[in-house]
């Protein structure tokens, strides 16, 4: 198997209520459906980046629980490569509580569980793996010294390093300094550049502000705004395809995911943001994270709706 890509994250079942508005302090809801499903950023990323068609590898850490051994086996039946995942005795996998309302918005309230036994130490016995990568993906769902440290192992291997920092926190410019890409949300480009980032203008400015900090090439995604990229050479803003959500969990991770793929197939920077933006507006009118990540040829069907 090559080893394309290689994703440092988290894992996490997801348990779902779909229900007629997010629950303020203290207000009991009743009037919920429930479902759970495959979730965490990293294995939704790994997800969204197989079916899409690449060769992924994943480094992760499970509990030696049910939820543990279903995502197992669903990364090996989609031809994930699953020799570095952890699986501790100990510790239950991670849990992530996500609300759904009408409009597909949601909130996330997640329990680490496994997920903070991916430590440095860990990454070490990865080494042989990592150095075999064509590019890295990370997100921040896991302990942040490990994301550091494997930021730092692969700009020493010289690899492409494409980074989520997701969930938002504030980072330092020696974490930018290596990436290939940076990927970031509304949100994250705020708390990342210290921008509003509400006008066309200000998306504008915040993303020059963070090509400006180091990486080869910074995306914002901003939901029903559309996305803007940006590289020292070129910068466009694309719409947002016009879909109805139903669920918007993980549209981010299925961008990421899926652009990745595309990084790692060579394809042109506006193809590759054009085909991540179609599959996470797709993955918007499913429910659940991995379930709604979709495949080459459901990509392929949701873009032939739209050439004209
Ligand atoms: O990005 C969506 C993910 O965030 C969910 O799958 C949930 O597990 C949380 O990690």
């Amino acid at each position: 198997m090559r080893n394309q890509i290689v994703v440092v994250g988290s894992s996490n079942i997801d348990l779902i209520a779909q229900l007629s508005h997010l629950p303020k302090p203290g207000e009991t809801v009743g009037d919920a459906a429930f479902s759970q499903a495959h979730g965490g950023k990293g294995a939704n990323q790994t997800v969204a980046a197989a079916r899409a068609g690449a060769e992924v590898s994943f480094i992760t850490s499970l509990g030696n629980d049910s939820f543990g051994q279903s995502m197992l086996q669903d990364f090996k039946r989609i031809g994930i490569n699953t020799d570095y995942i952890l699986q501790s005795k100990d510790t239950p996998t991670g849990t992530a509580l996500i609300w759904v309302d009408t409009r597909g918005e949601n909130s996330i309230a997640v329990a680490p569980g496994a997920n903070h036994k991916l430590s440095p130490q860990y990454i070490d016995e990865c080494r042989i793996l990592l150095s075999g990568a064509e590019l890295i993906l990370l997100q921040l769902e896991i302990p942040f010294e490990t994301v550091e440290y494997v930021i730092d192992l692969a700009a020493s291997l010289g690899k492409k390093i494409m980074l989520n920092p997701a969930p938002a926190r504030k980072l330092e410019r020696k974490h930018l300094k290596p990436l290939f890409n940076l990927t970031v949300n509304e949100t994250e480009a705020a708390m990342l550049s210290g921008m509003p980032v509400e006008t066309q203008e200000q998306v504008v400015e915040a993303g020059r502000y963070l090509l400006a900090m180091g990486p080869e090439m910074v995306v914002i995604t901003l939901g029903a705004r559309g996305v803007f990229y940006l590289t020292k050479r070129e910068q466009k803003m694309v719409e947002a395809y016009p879909v109805k959500p139903i669920d918007t969990t993980a549209a981010g991770d299925v961008f990421c995911g899926v652009l990745a793929s595309q990084m790692v197939q060579n394809k042109k920077l506006a193809d590759a943001i054009k085909y991540a933006n179609a599959a996470a507006a797709l993955s918007t009118t499913i429910l659940g994270a991995q379930p709604s990540a979709p495949n080459q040829q459901q990509i392929k069907d949701f873009l032939d709706q739209y050439e004209f």
